[in-house]
């Protein structure tokens, strides 16, 4: 695991998409493994700016996770999130795109042909990843087993206040969602987590230096070869 501890959330976020653009540049036809959420619209951005002059009209991708239940033209989709943060201000063709459909009538079935597009686009060459307060990857909550593979997972209570500010109010934040497994995100060939705040903190402690256990399912990208973990100094705050 290589940590990388920048002196602001935006050098972190910035250093992220440059990596994402240089795996273009080198390897036009890459599958990339693409997140949600704040700390990645930065990343986004940046991205947004630097696929100008890096096509990405050969690389695939596919998603972590979506909310079960929300149809992708969703206000709070994540497949709506990355067409606005991303795919629609790109040249990436959207039948490269994958994000799991919430809107399945079989979201088991959805979750495991999910996997199996992965195993046959290759598998991902670079997976993104965010980090939750809770210490979840992808929507793997605390005590997902370590081992797991895409699949319908019950959101805590934690994640569930956590996302609820990017809810209309009133509007209940879903409790399932499809995520890729522990075992999938394992199996890409190298890993960049980005976790910006100190609100992030506590989970970047027990990811990096507290025991690899399904507690804190983060941690077990202590046993990835290719894993590095780009943070700011709030995040990082906790290390020993
Ligand atoms: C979303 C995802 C989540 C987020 C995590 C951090 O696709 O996979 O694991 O990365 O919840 O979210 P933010 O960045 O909003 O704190």
């Amino acid at each position: 695991m290589k940590v990388l501890i920048l002196k602001s959330a935006e050098l972190a976020t910035e250093a992220a998409s440059r990596e994402i653009l240089s795996l273009v540049e080198a390897k036009p036809d890459c599958t990339l493994g693409l997140a949600t959420g704040g700390t990645m619209e930065p990343v986004y951005a940046a991205l947004r700016q630097g696929a100008g002059a890096i096509s990405f009209a050969g690389v695939r991708s596919f998603n972590l996770d979506e909310y079960v239940g929300l149809a992708p033209d969703h206000a709070q989709s994540y497949h709506r999130y990355m067409a606005e943060q991303l795919f629609d201000h790109i040249d990436i063709r959207p039948e490269n795109t994958h994000v799991p459909r919430g809107d399945a009538a079989s979201p088991n079935t959805e979750a495991r042909l999910f996997d199996e597009a992965i195993a046959a686009a290759g598998g991902i060459d670079l997976q993104l990843l965010g980090l939750g307060a809770n210490g979840h990857i992808g929507f793997n909550e605390p005590f997902s087993s370590l081992g797991s593979r895409t699949r319908v997972k019950t959101l805590t209570r934690k994640t569930r206040e956590d996302n609820a500010r990017l809810f209309a109010e009133g509007e209940e934040v879903p409790t399932y969602a499809i995520t890729m497994g522990v075992g999938t995100i394992m199996e890409a060939r190298r890993i960049l987590l980005v976790a910006t705040g100190a609100h992030k903190a506590c989970a970047v402690a027990a990811m990096i230096e507290g025991p690899v256990s399904a507690a804190c399912p983060a941690s077990v990208l202590q046993f990835h070869p290719q894993a590095t973990i780009l943070l700011d100094e709030g995040a990082a705050s906790a290390l020993k």
